[in-house]
């Protein structure tokens, strides 16, 4: 039998990307969805005939009308995310309080509001960043929000172990999504930045969307039931040899 039979289980970001195919793979493997993002019609594309919730997960009183009608769940894959580059310097403070925002204050409020509603047993995967375990240049406000994301994982693992609940956050290099996409369109020299991206691997390639889906499956079924509070990096052994 499926590790995620029967399971109920959320996935913000399900609307595109690594959150859409890792919807459409539990839902393959057996789990029930709850799809949230903002795009109705974009969660509807990815699952016609899953419980679709039009939510921006930074909106604190819409996590709470939604937290008053959620049943009780098995799991959260907690995917939704958003890509603004800029050093330190050149990042105006609009936009790392918007980073900020999309990658750690919604998982946060997620976790604070929905917390009670997962029964014992479940299992929680956020999404994180590679370039949260080790500094790179131009992603400033991305990188120190998913480091926030990263201790996140491992502070509710400590947090919700009493009621079994393990909770565990994942690390992607470059995968080629939306994201990558609207970066290398922004960039003067897109073939050069893609080189340069698949480059910073030993397997000197991108990663895939399935890839990652497959890590968030294998940690929220009960096959990984004595995983709790780590971080893995998930990124072609970049994180080896930096
Ligand atoms: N692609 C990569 O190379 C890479 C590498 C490392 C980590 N990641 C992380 O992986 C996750 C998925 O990224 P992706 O590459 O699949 O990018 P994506 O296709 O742009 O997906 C991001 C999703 O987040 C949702 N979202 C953004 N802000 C939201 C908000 N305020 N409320 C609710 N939903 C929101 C978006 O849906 P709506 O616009 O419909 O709300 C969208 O479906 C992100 O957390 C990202 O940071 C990606």
């Amino acid at each position: 039998m499926s590790g995620l039979q029967g399971k109920r289980i959320l996935v913000t970001g399900a609307g595109s990307g690594i959150g859409r195919t890792a919807a459409r793979m539990f839902r393959d493997r057996g789990a029930d969805l709850v799809l949230v993002g903002r795009r109705l019609w974009a969660l509807q594309e990815t699952l016609p005939d899953a419980e679709c919730v039009p939510l921006d997960h930074t909106d604190e009183a819409a996590v709470m009308a939604f937290a008053r009608v959620c049943a009780p769940m098995d799991g959260m894959f907690l995917a939704a995310g958003e890509l603004r580059t800029g050093s330190v310097a050149a990042t105006p403070t609009s936009d790392f309080d918007a980073v900020i925002a999309a990658n750690l204050r919604g998982p946060w409020l997620l976790a604070h509001h929905l917390g009670s509603k997962l029964k014992e047993g479940s299992s929680v995967v956020l999404v994180g960043s590679n370039i949260s375990l080790r500094a790179i240049p131009d992603s400033a406000a991305y990188s120190v929000a998913k480091a926030g994301v990263h201790m996140l994982a491992r502070v509710l693992a400590l947090e919700w172990a009493p009621r079994r609940i393990r909770c565990n956050a994942i690390a992607p290099g470059p995968v080629f999504t939306s994201m990558v996409e609207t970066r290398l369109a922004a960039s003067p020299d897109p073939v050069g930045d893609l080189a340069r991206l698949s480059g910073t691997n030993p397997l000197k390639r991108l990663g895939t969307e399935a890839e990652v889906a497959a890590l968030a499956a294998h940690l929220l079924g009960d096959e990984s039931a004595w995983t709790t509070g780590t971080v893995i990096p998930i990124d072609g052994g970049a994180d080896a040899v930096y």
